[in-house]
């Protein structure tokens, strides 16, 4: 394999010198079919299910928690473990198709050994893990890593993150989350990349090719997996695991794309979600796993059920039982459950009573066979398992040098009154305060159960390294996350008052955020917002940190500071990349991938939501009989697609190549985009569309395209951008995607709510 250095010397792969979001990836030798149209698999695979008997087909279809290597923290509830002898005597047995969540090369090789050497058919067991934002070094959240608008800067991390995972033995992560979010309320919005459609797809595609490289046969490929099928993001309330109710278009339009993008990017894995759609579980599914997934996107790849998922069929009142919710699950068309067991143990049973035929268990064998021989470990059972690579390759300096990178890029600088930022390295005293000041418990983010936390750098360490004279740093807690501590408010105002500058870290805990943490208010913990409003007495300018795994409401002395900058959990290198942009080594880029509302009550909040029938007031309008909230305006306090930068940007010479687009025709969208600042920058330039007049009522504006320009002070470029009638495609009769003649608004803009107008009318055929 051609591997050619990245910048920081991270090896790439083909991939990264491809364009993005081009051409498809390799899927070597797969032999995959639909359930409908399964194909035959390759000799090796078909004369192994000639061969196996049904506890060995059960046994393929499960997955396992890796208790010869037990998880590193609380990954997951502890319901149904094996212990390592059991683990071991059921490989052996060959009861076991894949382990989960166990790193290590030699626990693998452990386990590996019981597979290929002393199971009868040899079998080899697939090593999956939870790697997703990294792995021993960690990246940004993926929230935040889309706040990048940088699909390259997503793919680097995936496949620095892919090569030090694999270097321990997995070949799987359960990753991309590509779960659409838009209700912030709910904590796993941090895995995923935001509240839109386009940008999920694109990130979606980044990951998916980073993770798994070229060639899928390498020892340093990790196969992914699209995550939550489907619409885990839609809630109810935000409350995670809840119900979904959801209309058949909404859930095709915004919730679907991003799966299908992940499999045109050459992914091979789906988890099914935890969640039911309109009363049916996404894992007893099968519209969802087999019609839409096999039969209208022809995925080859295959199905694994989320933790337990299968089993929760009872408790969802939708099996009578763990026998009838195995039954369920595989004739939906899960083909692995994760964890229950129940496959094991009633799969021989339902098929020896007629209730599941053999042809559905074969199947799915196949597929987990032909998956297996994909990667290449019939001929490779020992790939990945190498002690030196593991060595080699683990917390590399270029890996803690992309790291830092892509912290910074992660980083939006949301307000800068009076130029505040970037902060003088040298002659001012700063007051660093706040609860997130001088800890590295809370830098990693959410789903970073293997990050190594000695590599972790805190604030005031960035800070520290930056200064010329680090005696000018003072650093006060102020108070915990979500407590006070003794004495703490005093010293944090005694702190301010003695600075130039105060720098306030506060924001969520990294446990506020994930699975299972929904929040009701999105706001800071009440000892926090305390803390700001003491602090502020002090009268300091001050610049305000965010620390968060979801937008957040801002309220108060937050509000009002002078600067304020989201910084998500930024990973290992937390300290350094925060220090980068305060003190404008980088100049920050990013852009909100999910809008900060004014209200927690205005949840769901997105940028793209129907108009209605009585829309919002405008400024001057009378207020009475509108879309509106009594307490608050109808906008975002800062809206998606919005962020900040040391130079300033000017777009100007909107121009449409037509204004009649023929039906298959392409319209050229063009912009000139200047730097009218005083340092380089780069800027994220956005396209948006609406459909004026449509079956369907449509989105007062939807996200199509962005480019990021990097300009030198006062150089001035052109953008051009593509559209055709795919891009103006919405579901309408029949849950069909159909494009309607009529007039289209356009602009390009430098958020959701601004930019150039203009418009096209759509030609009929
Ligand atoms: C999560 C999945 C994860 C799985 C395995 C579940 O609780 O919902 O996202 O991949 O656990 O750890």
């Amino acid at each position: 394999m051609a591997v050619g250095k990245g910048r920081n010397g991270i090896a790439l792969g083909k991939v990264a010198r491809r364009e993005v979001l081009a051409g498809g990836a390799v899927l070597a030798g797969l032999a995959l079919g639909g359930s409908g149209s399964v194909r035959a698999a390759s000799s090796r695979v078909e004369s192994l299910i000639a061969r196996m008997t049904m506890d060995e087909k059960a046994g393929q279809l499960s997955c396992y928690s890796d208790m010869i290597r037990p998880p590193v923290g609380d990954i997951n509830p502890l319901v149904n473990q094996r212990n390592t002898q059991q683990i071991l005597a059921d490989t052996r047995a060959g009861r076991i198709g894949v382990l989960m969540n166990g790193v290590g090369v030699e626990g693998a090789l452990l386990a590996q050994t019981a597979a290929v050497e002393h199971s009868r058919l040899g079998i080899p067991l697939l090593f999956a893990a939870d790697v997703i934002h990294g792995f021993k070094t960690v990246f940004p959240i993926p929230l935040g890593e889309s706040a990048s608008f940088d699909p390259t800067l997503a793919l680097r991390t995936a496949r620095a993150a892919a090569i030090e995972a694999s270097s321990q033995g997995l070949h799987w992560t359960f990753a991309p989350m590509v779960d659409v979010a838009r209700d912030q309320r709910w904590g796993r919005g941090a895995e995923g990349s935001g509240e839109d459609v386009f940008l999920g797809e694109v990130m979606a595609q980044a990951r998916v090719r980073g993770f798994q490289g070229p060639d899928l046969t390498a020892p340093d490929s990790l196969l992914s997996t699209a995550k939550h099928f489907a619409a885990y993001g839609a809630v109810a309330a935000g409350l995670d695991y809840n119900t979904v109710d959801l209309s058949e278009e909404t859930l095709r339009e915004v919730h679907l794309p991003p799966f299908k993008a992940a499999f045109d990017a050459g992914c091979l894995a789906v988890m099914s979600a935890f969640n039911d759609i309109n009363g049916v579980p996404s894992t007893a599914n099968k519209q969802l796993l087999t019609d839409i997934l096999r039969g209208e996107w022809n995925f080859k790849g295959v199905v694994i059920s989320d933790y337990t998922a299968d089993q929760e069929l009872v408790a969802h009142g939708f099996a009578a039982d763990d026998r009838d919710a195995a039954r369920l699950a595989i004739l939906a068309g899960v083909d692995i459950s994760m964890q229950s067991g129940l496959y094991s143990r009633y799969l021989p049973g339902l098929v020896a009573q007629g209730l599941v035929p053999m042809s559905v268990v074969d199947n799915a064998v196949r597929r987990v066979l032909s998956l297996k021989e994909a990667l290449g470990l019939f001929d490779r059972p020992f790939r990945s398992i190498d002690p030196k690579a593991q060595a080699a390759n683990t917390a590399t300096p270029a890996m803690r040098a992309l790291s830092r990178e892509a912290g910074a890029r992660s980083i939006v600088l949301l307000k800068n009154d009076g130029d505040l930022l970037p902060l003088p390295t040298r002659g001012k005293k700063i007051a660093l305060i706040g609860p997130f000041a001088q800890d590295v418990d809370n830098i990693l983010g959410p789903w970073a159960f293997f990050g190594d936390k000695s590599l972790g750098v805190d604030l005031a360490t960035g800070l520290r390294e930056a200064l010329a004279d680090p005696n000018l740093l003072t650093i006060a807690k102020g108070c915990d996350v979500e407590n006070v501590i003794p004495g703490g408010y005093d010293q944090a105002v005694a702190a301010a008052r003695a600075a130039d500058v105060v720098v306030l870290a506060v924001g969520e805990s990294q446990n506020m955020s994930g699975e299972a943490q929904s929040r009701t208010e999105i706001g800071l913990p009440r000892v926090q917002q305390q803390l700001a409003e003491l602090v502020a007495q002090a009268g300091k300018p001050t610049v305000v940190l965010l620390r968060h795994g979801r937008a957040l409401v801002l309220e108060g002395a937050v509000k009002n500071a002078r600067a304020i900058l989201a910084t998500w959990f930024l990973g290992s290198e937390t300290g350094h990349a925060v220090a980068d942009v305060l003190f404008g080594k980088v100049n920050p880029s990013a852009r909100l991938p999910v809008s900060f509302p004014h209200e927690s009550g205005q949840e769901p909040f997105v940028y793209n939501h129907r108009t209605t029938g009585r829309p919002a007031p405008q400024a001057d309008d009378s207020q009475e009989y509108k879309a509106r909230w009594r307490t608050t305006r109808n906008e975002a306090l800062y809206p998606f697609g919005f962020g900040l930068g040391y130079a300033s940007f000017a777009l100007s010479d909107l121009s449409l190549s037509t204004t009649r687009l023929a039906w298959n025709d392409r319209l050229y969208v063009t912009a000139k985009v200047a730097n009218t600042g005083k340092v380089d920058g780069e800027h994220v330039v956005q396209l948006y569309i609406r459909d004026r007049v449509a079956s369907r009522t449509r989105p007062i504006r939807e996200l199509k395209r962005f480019v990021r320009v990097a300009l030198k002070p006062g150089e001035k470029r052109e953008v051009r951008f593509t559209l055709d009638r795919s891009a103006l495609m919405f579901v309408g009769d029949n849950d069909r995607w159909i494009a309607e003649p009529g007039m289209f608004d356009v602009w390009v803009a430098n958020n959701a709510v601004d930019g150039l107008q203009g418009s096209f009318e759509l030609l009929g055929a």
